[in-house]
Formats: structure tokens, C-alpha cells, sequence
């Protein structure tokens, strides 16, 4: 008998060496898949929208990573620690430090989450008229923009709009972009520049620190102003220390630090990165904004040390930024997206590419390309998910894009896309290979599949509420 033939691990016998999550299970929460029948029923209920269906129908749910991060023993520790004071709780001191040691702006406002911020930091430095440009918009950014009386001007490289391209930072700002909107509106016109790290809506891209480095020298030699959606960039940090030469070596943190060094400020959806069910904030490094935040916040949100969070929140959050700046815990994190997002490559399911920090974005256009963009091709396949295994993904489409506020139009982005979010230290590889075979089963049935229309639409971020009829 030759060597081959002695029976052998399998790690021996590839030299296979897996990684794995840095945690284990300590209590967990039951799950279940409803029949196909119940399923049916409250697909329809929900009016194919998967954000009205209810979380006791869904089996997997990865409707979004906002929120549904699993907490660590320790911050559940935290929670424990809660200094529920109305005014100066000690939660806000260890919140703020955390933020100034990690992040490193000088002066932070809490908010109840990442809309709130938003909603602060766009009245505080929009003047009605200006342009606000950035890479790519954000839903509830874009409309708090709006509503301070900006305008959103799209300046992310054109390879972002192209589902196909392996450009490894598709979420830098085109900096030529930038210059014409200067030249032709002037620089005082611009409020600020809005950038994201990473870009949710192109599929979790990032962006690198040259890119950031050259558009704070650009926004210098103008007088303008940077401003960081700094929701994701945790994992953002993680591509530069993967794509970006003289990174390899450098921890997140500091990647993270001199990431943010570039920025005048930073809002927050702490219910992403931070690992937190809730929460958000505000840092900025100019005290005349800060003045302006601080005094808004105890109109919409609450007391300048609490924002809408209780103290035991602000413990958990602290606690969470400390955790979600270690190596292996955001190597694991990005790590199983990209288990998720091989296993579909490899099926010939076509997804964004390169696969992104938080999600699997399916290309709902090469999906179904049958079913025209205004038939909905990317609700429709988040619905036909949840008929085929109760799972739960989300529209970013035309029905996300919403409609011109000048033309009434429905806005018809380039990218029609439905995404599968994974939640943060929650769902296993397991998981992941029920999700993948679900999506190829709808992806094998694809030509049998028609479309939507819209039979309810809302005034404001439609994609929450709206209601759909099969065609
Ligand atoms: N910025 C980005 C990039 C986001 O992804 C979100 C939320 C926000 C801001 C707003 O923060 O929800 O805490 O008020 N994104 C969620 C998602 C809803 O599912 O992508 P929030």
C-alpha cells in the first residue's frame, strides 16, 4: 500500500487549515421555519414587503445588521453597570472616552441612533440651497439632508455603479467629481463633504486611505469641511489592512484612528460596528458645531449625556466599540460574509463583487432579467427567499431609491440589488448553507418568476411601508 491509502484527516490529507469564530455559544435562542403554507399566508399578509413581516415567521433572518448583533458576556456585564442619572451619568464618561480613544474627535453627542445623528449634524452645517456631495447615498442620510435644505450630489467613482467591477475600493470619492461640483457651484455652496466608510448601498465597499487622504487635501485647499458615516468603518479599516499597501502589519485600531484623523466628525448607527442593539452618536472636532449639536440634542433626542439612550445602553456601547476594533473578531466577521458570498460565486449566482464588510448584495438585475425595474425585480426576489425557506433579505432598489422630489419620477439606480445582511456574531456556517442553497433553488426557478406592483406607497422612505401584489 502507497501512502495514499492510509486513511487521513481531512485536515491532513489538504493541508487544510480553517479559521473560526473567536467566541463560543453561551445561551441561545430558538428558531423555526413555518410551513410553506403559513409562509404564503404571511407573505401576502405582509404585502411582500419583507419589512412587514413579523420575526416569529421568518427563519433566518437577515434583514439588516442593524441591531441584531449578538452582545458579548461582558457587555451584558455592562449593562449590569447602568448609572441610570438623568444629568452626567458615569456610562457617558466611559462612552466618550471610548469614542475619543478609538475614533479620536474631540467632542461627542449621544443620540438614540444613527438617524438622529444624522438629523443633528445636517441642520447644524447644511444652509438651505447648498449641494452636499458624497460617495453614494444613504436612505435616512440623503433625507435628512434634504430635509436640513441640502441637495445630494453623487460622487463615488463610476466602477461603484457596476455590480461587476473587482475594483478593491469602490466606495472612493471620484475626486474629479468633487472638483467640477466646486467649480461649477462654487465652494461655499458646499456644505460639506459626506463621506461613507463603507458603502452601504454598493454593497459594503470601502474606501482607502489614499482616497481619504487625497479628498482632505482637496477639501483643505477649499475650506471645506469632511464629515465620516462612520457606521461601518470597523469594517472598512479591515480591507485597507487586506488591500492597501503599508497596512497589512498595522492593527484595525490604528488604521481606524488615521482613518478618522482625515474627518472634521463622524455619525454613527452604534447598532452596526459597535455590536449594540441600540444606540448612536455624534463626534465632531469643531466646538461651534459641537455648540450647535449639543444644544439640539436636548430638543429631539434628550439630555447632552444620554441622547435617547439609558445609561446601561451607553455601558454595553463603550464596551462594544473596545470589542469590535479586534483583529480577529472583524476578520471573523468579514470572514463568514465571504463563506456566504464563495458558495454563491461558485454556483454562478450573480452577486456584487468583490463581496463587501456586512451583506451579500444579489444582482436582482442579472437575476431576473425579465422582470423590468419597475416591476421590482429586487422585492420580488427578497420575497420569492421567504416563500422558498423563511428567510429574510431586504430591497435595495427602485423602491429604496424612492422618487425625484423635483420630477415625482421613481429614481431608477443602476444597481437593483437585495440584500442578505449578516448579523454580527449571530448565525452560524450552518446558517450560511442553508441561506446559499435557498438562494440557488430561486436562482434554478428564475424564469418561472413575474414580478411586482406597488399598491401602497408612503410619503418617506416608501421601502419601509410600501405593499405589493404578485403580477
Ligand atoms: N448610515 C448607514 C450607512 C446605515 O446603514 C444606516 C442604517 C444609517 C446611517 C442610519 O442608522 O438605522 O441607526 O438610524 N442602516 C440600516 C440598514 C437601517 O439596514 O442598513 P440608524
Amino acid at each position: 500500500m502507497t501512502d495514499h491509502h492510509i486513511p487521513q484527516t481531512m485536515g491532513q490529507q489538504f493541508g487544510r487549515r480553517s479559521w473560526a469564530e473567536p467566541w463560543k455559544i453561551k445561551m441561545v435562542e430558538p428558531i423555526h421555519m413555518i410551513s410553506r403554507e403559513q409562509r404564503e399566508q404571511a407573505a401576502a399578509d405582509a404585502g411582500y414587503n419583507t419589512f412587514l413581516l413579523r420575526s416569529a415567521d421568518v427563519y433566518i433572518d437577515l434583514l439588516t445588521d442593524s441591531g441584531t448583533s449578538a452582545m458579548s458576556d461582558r457587555q451584558w456585564a455592562g449593562m449590569m453597570l447602568g448609572d441610570e442619572a438623568y444629568a452626567g451619568s458615569v456610562n457617558f464618561y466611559h462612552l466618550e472616552e471610548a469614542i475619543q480613544t478609538y475614533y479620536g474627535y474631540r467632542y461627542i453627542v449621544p443620540t438614540h441612533q444613527g438617524r438622529g445623528a444624522e438629523h443633528l449634524i445636517s441642520q447644524a452645517v447644511i444652509k438651505k440651497g447648498q449641494f452636499v456631495p458624497g460617495n453614494m447615498y444613504f436612505t435616512t442620510t440623503r433625507l435628512h439632508q434634504e430635509l436640513a435644505g441640502g441637495t445630494f450630489v453623487d460622487v463615488i467613482i463610476d466602477e461603484a455603479h457596476d455590480p461587476t467591477s473587482l475594483h478593491p475600493f469602490k466606495g472612493n470619492v471620484d475626486l474629479d467629481k468633487v472638483q467640477a461640483l466646486i467649480d461649477r457651484e462654487g465652494a461655499d455652496n458646499i456644505a460639506y463633504i459626506s463621506l461613507a466608510g463603507t458603502v452601504n448601498m454598493a454593497g459594503g465597499q470601502p474606501v482607502s486611505m489614499a482616497n481619504v487622504r487625497a479628498l482632505r487635501e482637496l477639501c483643505d485647499r477649499h475650506g471645506i469641511r469632511v464629515y465620516l458615516d462612520a457606521t461601518r468603518m470597523v469594517e472598512n479599516c479591515f480591507f485597507i489592512q487586506e488591500r492597501e499597501e503599508g497596512y497589512a502589519d498595522k492593527p484595525i485600531a490604528a488604521i481606524l484612528k488615521e482613518f478618522c484623523s482625515y474627518t472634521d466628525g463622524a455619525w454613527m448607527s452604534a447598532k452596526k460596528d459597535n455590536l449594540v442593539n441600540i444606540g448612536g452618536w455624534l463626534a465632531v472636532n469643531h466646538e461651534d458645531v459641537f455648540d450647535l449639536a449639543r444644544n439640539m440634542v436636548v430638543v429631539y433626542e434628550g439630555l447632552h449625556t444620554y441622547g435617547g439612550m439609558a445609561g446601561r445602553d451607553m455601558e454595553a456601547l463603550a464596551l462594544g466599540i473596545v470589542e469590535s476594533v479586534q483583529d480577529e473578531h472583524v476578520q471573523a466577521r468579514v470572514g463568514q460574509v465571504r463563506y456566504l458570498g464563495e458558495l454563491l460565486t461558485d454556483w454562478g449566482v450573480p452577486i456584487v463583487q468583490p463581496v463587501g464588510g456586512h451583506a451579500i448584495f444579489l444582482d436582482a438585475k442579472r437575476f431576473y432579467p425579465h422582470i423590468p425595474q419597475n416591476q421590482f425585480p429586487s422585492q420580488t426576489l427578497a420575497a420569492e427567499l421567504y416563500l422558498d425557506s423563511g428567510v429574510r433579505s431586504m430591497e435595495r432598489g427602485v423602491v429604496s431609491a424612492g422618487r425625484d422630489p423635483k420630477t415625482g419620477d421613481h429614481r431608477y439606480p443602476a444597481l437593483e440589488l437585495t440584500r442578505l445582511t449578516i448579523p454580527r456574531r449571530v448565525y452560524t456556517q450552518a446558517h450560511m448553507d442553508v441561506v446559499a442553497e435557498s438562494v440557488k433553488a430561486i436562482y434554478d426557478n428564475r424564469e418561472q418568476t413575474h414580478g411586482l406592483k406597488m399598491v401602497y406607497e408612503p410619503q418617506y422612505l416608501r421601502f419601509f411601508q410600501a405593499r405589493f401584489e404578485r403580477i
